[in-house]
This record gives C-alpha cells, sequence and structure tokens, in this order.
C-alpha cells in the first residue's frame, strides 16, 4: 500500500512503500510477456492523462497500464484544452475533479506543479515528470529492470553519466536507489552537474573510469537540449567524445554491466549505438517494465482509497 492519497516522488517514499510497487510491477511484467493484458483491477475508474510537455514513452505507458486494468482513460491535448485561453492548472484541477476523475497524470515543465494539483483535488495525482524535480515512474520502472537482473538492488553500483543538473530521473534514481542500499556514483561536465548532490548521496567521480569503475549498471541520461539555456558544453561531438559513454570506457565496469538509459537517446552522444543496440542494453525492457510499474502504482493507490 502507497500511505499517500499521490505519487509525487520518490524522496517521500519508504524503502517498503517502493519494494511493494517493485514486487507487484514484476508480477505485471510476467503477465504482460504472457500476453494478459486484460484485468479489472480499475474496473469503473476514471484516468485524465494531462501532459503540459512532450512524451512518447510516459505517455504510452500511462495509457496502456490504465486500459490493461480496466479502466476508463481520457488524454488532454493542452495544445488544444482551455489552457491555450489562459485557464490556470488550479482551476484545469477543479474541473477534472468536478468530473469525478479517479486519476490525475500530469507531467509538467515546472517543479512542483503536481504537488499543487494534489492539494487542490480529491484524485490521486501521479507525476509523470515536473521541470527538474522528479519522475518517480521513470526511477521505479529502472529499478524493476534491475530487480530483474540483479533479484535486488543492494550492494549494486549504478553509474549514471549525462545531463545531471536538468535531469528529473538522476533525482529519482537517486533517492530511490538510495533507499534500496546502492551506490550512485555520478559523471558529467561541472556545467551539467546541479550543486550539492553529493550531500544527497550522490558520489560525484571525476572521470568516466571512475565513475564507471566495477559499476553493475551504466545509465546515460539525455542531454537536454530544449533546457540548456547557455553553453554547458561547447558541442555534441566534444560532449560524446570527453563524456559520452563508448565500448573503451565500459571496460571499467563489470563484466556484463547493463546498459540502461530512460530514452529518448541522442545516439552517439551519451552512448554509442554499438551499446545501445547491444547485448548488455536493457533500454527496449525498460519500456516494457515502464507499462508494469505504471499498472502497480496505479492498482496501489487505488488500494489506499478503498
Ligand atoms: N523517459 C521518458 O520520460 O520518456 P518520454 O519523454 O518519451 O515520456
Amino acid at each position: 500500500m502507497i500511505a499517500s492519497k499521490d505519487l509525487l516522488g520518490l524522496c517521500p517514499l519508504s524503502a517498503e512503500e517502493i519494494e511493494e510497487i517493485l514486487s507487484l510491477g514484476l508480477e505485471f511484467k510476467k503477465a504482460l510477456k504472457r500476453g494478459e493484458k486484460n484485468r479489472s483491477e480499475l474496473a469503473g475508474k476514471s484516468v485524465v492523462i494531462l501532459f503540459y510537455e512532450n512524451s512518447t514513452r510516459t505517455r504510452t505507458s500511462f495509457e496502456l497500464a490504465a486500459k490493461f486494468l480496466g479502466a476508463h482513460v481520457v488524454n488532454i491535448s493542452v495544445a488544444t484544452s482551455s489552457v491555450r485561453k489562459g485557464e490556470t492548472l488550479v482551476d484545469t484541477g477543479k474541473t477534472l475533479d468536478a468530473m469525478k476523475n479517479d486519476f490525475i497524470v500530469i507531467r509538467h515543465p515546472a517543479g512542483g506543479a503536481p504537488r499543487l494539483l494534489a492539494k487542490t483535488v480529491k484524485a490521486h495525482v501521479i507525476n509523470a515528470g515536473d521541470g527538474m524535480n522528479e519522475h518517480p515512474t521513470q526511477a521505479l520502472l529502472d529499478f524493476l529492470t534491475m530487480k530483474e537482473h540483479f533479484g535486488s538492488l543492494g550492494g549494486l553500483k549504478v553509474a549514471i553519466l549525462g545531463d545531471i543538473r536538468h535531469s528529473r530521473v538522476a533525482k529519482s534514481n537517486l533517492y530511490g536507489l538510495k533507499k534500496l542500499g546502492a551506490r550512485v556514483s555520478m559523471y558529467a561536465p561541472r556545467t551539467l552537474m546541479p550543486a550539492g548532490i553529493d550531500d544527497m548521496g550522490a558520489e560525484i567521480c571525476r572521470s568516466r573510469e571512475e565513475a564507471l569503475a566495477d559499476a553493475d549498471v551504466v545509465m546515460g541520461l539525455r542531454i537536454q537540449l530544449e533546457r540548456q539555456h547557455a553553453g554547458n558544453f561547447p558541442s555534441l561531438g566534444e560532449y560524446a567524445k570527453y563524456y559520452g559513454v563508448n565500448a573503451d570506457v565500459l571496460k571499467f565496469a563489470k563484466p556484463g554491466a547493463l546498459i540502461m538509459h530512460p530514452g529518448p537517446v541522442n545516439r552517439g552522444v551519451e552512448l554509442t549505438s554499438a551499446l545501445i543496440d547491444g547485448d548488455t542494453s536493457r533500454i527496449e525492457e525498460q519500456v516494457l517494465s515502464g507499462v508494469a510499474v505504471r499498472m502497480a502504482v496505479l492498482t496501489l493507490l487505488n488500494k489506499e482509497v478503498v
């Protein structure tokens, strides 16, 4: 059970709550692999998907997850909604609540927007990514993918390289991985490393080799070109040469270390194409984990109101 009405981030969740989501997510993933897509956990419930930013994976997997659980699903296109007429987030939330919706899944460019919405509405609010703050279901699907391979996350070393400063995925991963007993090393140009992240438990490294040394998992993070307001690095080519992960650098990680990336990937920048498509890549597996873990989150939040 998730104690809160909403899932706003992994910072407020306990290790036990995260483990419960992962256990149920693993069951759902096995069922999906058996082709089971007609369930009834959310029968009679409605889920609104309200995205103020672009998405392929998160939007689609939430929609599929809700449908596989038997819910009614509505996608709101912000571009054609009353948001474009100046309606505030709070008023949009009140309107969706008045229609007796049970869940609102929100992605928003402003950190804290899901929390504001959650305070305003009776519906369960799920944060599908808010600015540079958190992306809790992405981190949960990453953990599910690791748990499937390793059995447990305790004692693992996860190396995270890329645009950590702008990354909500990095922050949710760090919060959750520390709670589950994993080590997290990080490497990025100093301009893409947020101040204070070492105080949150990350091991900040001075080289790719140091970050990858004995790592069980190597996670690349997308260079978020849309959030770069200044020249944080000279060019994508130079980023790839000095900060990207390639086969030579990967030799410092444990043999068979998993390659992960939340997507979308800038091929040849964060990771070489050979690694993205290689045997130890779990990038496509992460996508199916996303459907399963979102099914688990919806099911457990739904239980909370009973
Ligand atoms: N990882 C992720 O959030 O991808 P989308 O932006 O495609 O949803």
